[in-house]
């Protein structure tokens, strides 16, 4: 039988994935590391694991003991499928900017979440950080893992991620790119790769908002590059222990919009159902592509974690829109459609007149829809070419006969303010055609052809 004795025993081995679409035209190859086969669906888990084991062997965790930590999520995952395999309590403090889904995927693994105000400084009392080391000071027998601060992150990726890539892709990698948040994901994975071969070229990607990119170019801890952002895991306003920029060759910034645009065609075009951070890491990565790369280089991507906890977010057409990532589609309306077919006069026909007279007027005018009046001017039926050819086709004889008594029912009036979408909703196989009456009392037909005019400009 082959079975493990505890979830957390599937940590670690995800796929490298070609990434096929979104690298179009971008020479060489380029893989994604997909984490979210990881138990907790993100890379998080690796690290987990880790920062329990060490400290259980220093002592500091003991059985029955607490795990505090301040985490967007991922991170509380993972610690909280290592502390029920392992018989912990969990306390974890998150910022008010992360998913309420991530908030409720934690406590529904058993964990207390104490939800903090993002937009006030670290060393704030009331940040999820000084939150999370207040705890840790209070609650006897507890142990707060510090992602940030704690090597053992690093050393996680340095032991599982590193290695896997090598073997993965059998020493031929010549490019690495990840999202730096703590640090520990990019550092621990460069430094492994950097000593099987110092050439693999190690690309950090950052967000607007966040001190990374101008640290690592001029040294200089910059307050005023520190501001709100969206995107979630990646981007700080500390430096955390765990960032070697010594490993890094080159920071990379990617916009929230970028980020989030990137995410969804990685769940369109590739199948990767993937969180917002991979978006900001692809897009920010084949940016440098595009311009380095060679045909037989190879790069290997981190996407850290699973597109369910966006669901509400970047996946949501809404929250897309409200927050401009998407273009609001504002239809154009009937008003619209006739102010662009100019000064057209409704063509209609007497309902005594003959369906010959009809077909002729229809080709005179090249049109398709003829709607039918009586002596006083009231629409009383319609006419359409399709089915008046059928007729026509099963009865030659028609050509004879008076409109009044083949005629369909009259097209359908709507309102000038009615949208594109409205009106498309309202035409089909039996109502072929709409009619508008505007403001000085003239009436305007819209067919199937001024729709799709409308939406092509
Ligand atoms: C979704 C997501 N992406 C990326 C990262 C960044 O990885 P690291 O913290 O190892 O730098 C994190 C870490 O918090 C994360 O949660």
């Amino acid at each position: 039988m082959q079975y493990y004795q505890h979830l957390i025993e599937a940590i670690g081995n995800t796929p490298l994935v070609k990434l096929n679409k979104v690298t179009k035209g971008i020479p060489g190859t380029i893989l994604a590391k997909v984490e979210y086969f990881n138990p907790g669906n993100s890379i998080k888990d690796r690290i987990a694991l880790k920062m329990i084991e060490d400290a259980e062997k220093a002592g500091i965790l003991k059985p029955g003991g607490t795990i505090i930590e301040g985490t967007s999520g991922n991170t509380g995952m993972g610690l909280a499928l290592v502390a029920i395999a392992k018989g912990y309590k969990c306390i974890f403090t998150v910022s008010d900017k992360q998913s309420q889904e991530k908030i409720n995927v934690l406590r529904a693994l058993g964990a207390e979440v104490v939800v903090c105000p993002t937009n006030v400084p670290p060393d704030d009392p009331r940040s999820y950080y000084s939150v999370a080391k207040k705890l840790n000071r209070e609650i006897p027998n507890s142990f707060y893992p510090n992602q940030y601060d704690n090597l053992s992150n690093k050393q996680a990726h340095y032991e599982t991620t590193g290695p896997e890539i090598w073997q993965q892709t059998e020493g031929k990698i010549t490019h690495f790119a990840a999202g730096v948040g703590t640090g520990g994901t990019i550092s621990g994975t460069a430094q492994y790769l950097k000593e099987q071969n110092p050439n693999v070229f190690v690309l950090g990607i950052d967000t607007y908002g966040s001190v990374f990119k101008k640290y690592h170019e001029t040294g200089i801890f910059d307050e005023n590059e520190i501001y709100p952002y969206l995107t979630e895991g990646i981007g700080e306003d500390i430096l955390p222990k765990n960032v070697d920029f010594s490993l890094i060759d080159r920071f990379v910034k990617v916009t929230d919009k970028d980020a989030a645009l990137m995410t969804r065609r990685l769940a369109r075009e590739e199948g990767l159902f993937v969180g917002w951070s991979c978006g900001a890491a692809v897009h920010g990565a084949l940016e440098y592509a595009r311009d380095h790369m060679k045909e037989d280089d190879v790069m290997v991507i981190i996407l850290p974690d699973h597109g369910t906890r966006y669901l509400n977010k970047i996946y949501n057409d809404d929250w897309m829109r409200d927050h401009g990532f998407l273009e609001r589609r504002d239809f154009a309306t009937a008003r619209d459609i006739i102010r662009s077919k100019g000064n057209s006069r409704l063509i209609t026909i007497q309902e005594k007149q003959t369906v010959g007279e009809a077909v002729a007027l229809m080709l005179k005018e090249g049109i398709s829809q003829l709607p039918v009046v009586d002596e006083n001017g009231h629409f009383t039926g319609s006419l359409s070419e399709s089915k008046l050819l059928h007729k026509l086709i099963e009865n030659p004889e028609l050509r004879q006969t008076a409109i009044r008594e083949v005629m369909d029912p009259p097209f359908k009036f709507v309102g000038m303010d009615n949208t594109l979408d409205v009106l498309s909703s309202l035409l089909d196989k039996e109502n072929k055609a709409l009619l508008v009456r505007d403001e000085n009392n003239q009436v305007h037909i819209i067919t199937q052809a001024d729709l799709l005019m409308a939406l092509a400009k």
